[in-house]
């Protein structure tokens, strides 16, 4: 199937590891034409370096999201090199869990501060740019939690719910428009962050993504990979993708409890 991605510009935010990595490297394959940002620079680098020579290209930028300034100038970038935007990816994000009670106000800000505050800027800075161009399409990487919230999963799983209620309103307000608002809910998928978990605990990480396979009885028997959420998330911005809006997809190897 032909994605149709040929010089579709695509802004990914989180592009420079993990999940936000393999979706830059999807992309380029396909022929599209990516802008990504995150706080590092020779991350950053090291994703443009890994897709020069096409088909598309890309370029990465140092944005903190949380940072509205940084979050504009990052959409600038994007458009004067490339002259029009096609699709936005809200991925920068981090895991923020543990017991309710511990959790200060501080906490539950920071997490808001990433998660939400930085997709709801994202979405206001591109959705005039994707009526511009004729339609577009918002992808946002939430977690499962959002519809199934365990315990201690606070406050990422707040957040996350709210993410897929900005998901679904965008999504009916934007319609008329063309523009397509959808939400992947990531359950447990090799990144950057499990590959930091490990080194924290000092046991190599195919260790701990065969212990959270087990453990966490994923009905598929493993944790996801990151290329297989970038062939997802490259569909969903994608023209194959054209009459679908309002959703949300688990990406969990089956292991929400709630569809
Ligand atoms: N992997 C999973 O199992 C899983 C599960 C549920 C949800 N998710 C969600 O999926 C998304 C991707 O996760 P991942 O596992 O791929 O994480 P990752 O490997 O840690 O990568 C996170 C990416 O986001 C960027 N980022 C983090 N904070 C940022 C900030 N303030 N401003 C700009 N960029 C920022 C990071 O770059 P810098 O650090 O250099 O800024 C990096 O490029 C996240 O939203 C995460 O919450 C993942």
């Amino acid at each position: 199937m032909d994605l149709q991605l040929t010089g579709r510009v695509v802004l990914v935010t989180g592009g420079s590891d993990g999940l936000g990595a393999a979706l830059v490297r999807t992309l380029v394959a396909e022929g599209a034409r990516v802008a990504f940002c995150g706080r590092d620079e020779a991350r950053l680098h090291a994703v443009a370096e890994q897709v020069i020579g096409g088909p598309g290209e890309a370029f990465g930028r140092v944005a903190d999201v949380r940072d509205p300034q940084a979050l504009a100038g990052f959409v600038t970038a994007a458009t004067d090199r490339f002259g029009a935007v096609h699709a936005l990816v809200n991925n920068a994000g981090a895991s923020s869990t543990g017991p309710f009670e511990k959790h200060a106000d501080e906490v539950w800000q920071a997490d808001l501060d990433l998660k939400l505050y930085a997709a709801i800027r994202a979405c206001r800075l591109v959705l005039p740019l994707l009526r511009e161009a004729g339609g577009g399409a918002i992808v946002n990487s939430l977690a499962i939690g959002a519809r199934a919230p365990g315990a201690g999963s606070t406050p990422t799983s707040v957040t996350r719910a709210a993410g897929l209620a900005l998901t679904k309103a965008l999504s009916k307000e934007f319609g008329p428009d063309g523009v397509r608002v959808n939400a992947v809910l990531v359950g447990l998928v090799r990144s950057g962050q499990w590959e930091r978990a490990a080194a924290r605990e000092k046991i190599a990480v195919e260790d701990l993504y065969h212990r959270m396979g087990h453990n966490s009885d994923i009905p598929l028997g493993r944790v996801g990979r990151a290329e297989e959420f970038a062939d997802l998330v490259a569909f969903l911005v994608s023209a194959r993708a054209a009459y679908l809006t309002g959703t949300a997809i688990n990406f969990d190897g089956g292991l929400s409890p709630v569809a």
